[in-house]
């Protein structure tokens, strides 16, 4: 049994100059960030530290060739913290710099991922409203010389300190809110569905959910843009919350079968889950329809204000107000491209599909897909 631990401490500040004087951040310290989230929010401070633009190795999720150019670059940098501040790439990226010893590269890391030791102490800032990452120690990585997505997973990756701050979700654009904060939702479903949930995973899984869902239907209410935005404490929150959930418990089927869509067709991390979500739960109600999933969806109808046997079909149409699904063969997957989609779901994904509600075969899983093409 994996004992429930909240590894990384965690601190909340309004804005970043707040965190930077209680962190004493300067000339030690190397900030591993985007250009864009530095120039508004850190770069006035002149707090001296060194910094390095992740855009400037590569575009997209994090792969082997972005981080090995990156530790490159470091080879010749003196530093002592790693301050990492914005999205999954970038928490990704240092989760792997912060264990990397001087000349090695990503394969070296995966080679002896059970002895890695943290070399730099990290310090992780968040800068979307979902990834979690800031309280887990995977990093995923696309191995483009092996083609695959690959977790790099040790106790030595966790970060020291998780910071939340809600004034640097300001510029975020809408786009970004909605993917993210619909694959924070998803942490939070999948984790509490997790055959390792435990009672205190579940505790975080449901706040997460009692954040979101009320916060996601008053910014749909408000008919604005921004109109999320008066509420990014709270998605920052249910981002964190649904990260210490599935740091214990897992995520599953459908972050498995969301991968190919992401490696093969570039769609965001959490619109490709949000493509497989609602297939993905029909087929566990078809194959399991009494158990914990009555629970989701007692919890489900209080907050959506619903009978129970209407709360998942509401909760996707109050996910569709803050991004309308789409189907697969819109971000132009093709039919036959499905059954080895499903073969590589069986093949690499036995991580995430271990923590499935219910098993799933190779067959269930491919008339997942057909269902969601
Ligand atoms: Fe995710």
């Amino acid at each position: 049994m994996n004992a429930f631990r909240i590894v990384p401490s965690v601190a909340e500040y309004a804005e970043f100059c707040g965190f930077a004087k209680e962190a004493a951040l300067g000339e030690k310290d190397l900030i591993l960030t985007n250009e864009y989230i530095y120039q508004p929010a850190i770069s006035a401070l002149n707090l001296g530290c060194q910094t390095l633009f992740q855009e400037q190795y590569g575009a997209g999720e994090p792969t082997d060739v972005m981080v090995d150019a990156i530790l490159s670059a470091l080879a010749g940098k003196e530093y002592e913290r790693l301050v990492a501040v914005g999205g999954g790439t970038i928490i990704d990226i240092a989760k792997v710099l912060a264990v990397a010893k001087r000349g090695e590269r990503v394969d070296d890391l995966y080679a002896h991922m059970g002895t890695l030791e943290k070399v730099h102490p990290l310090l992780i800032v968040p800068t979307t409203c979902g990834t979690g990452s800031e309280v887990t120690n995977i990093s995923i990585i696309n191995r483009t010389t092996k083609g695959v997505k690959q977790g790099i997973v040790s106790p030595a990756m966790f970060a020291d300190q998780a910071v939340l701050i809600p004034g640097m979700l300001a510029s975020l654009p809408y786009g970004v809110y909605a993917t993210s904060s619909i694959d924070a939702m998803i942490h939070a479903v999948e984790s509490y569905l997790s055959p390792d949930a435990c009672p205190l995973s579940e505790l975080f899984s449901e706040k997460a959910l009692e954040l979101i869902l009320p916060c996601w239907k008053a910014a749909a209410d408000s008919g604005e843009k921004d109109g999320w935005k008066p509420y990014a404490a709270e998605f920052l929150r249910a981002s964190n919350y649904a990260g210490i959930a599935f740091g214990h418990a897992g995520c599953a089927a459908v972050h498995a079968l969301s991968y190919p869509l992401g490696g093969v067709h570039h769609v965001a991390h959490g619109e490709s889950n949000q493509v497989m979500f609602a297939p993905v739960l029909q087929k566990y109600l078809e194959k399991h329809p009494t158990g914990k999933i009555n629970r989701l969806e007692t919890l489900l109808s209080k907050l959506l204000g619903c009978a129970e046997t209407a709360a998942i079909p509401a909760l996707y149409s109050l996910m569709d107000r803050v991004l309308p699904r789409r189907p697969m063969r819109e971000y132009g997957v093709t039919e036959d491209e499905l059954p080895r989609y499903a073969d590589s779901v069986i093949e690499t994904q036995q991580r995430l599909l271990g923590h499935n509600y219910v098993p799933l075969t190779r067959d269930e899983i491919l008339a997942i897909y057909k269902c969601a093409y």
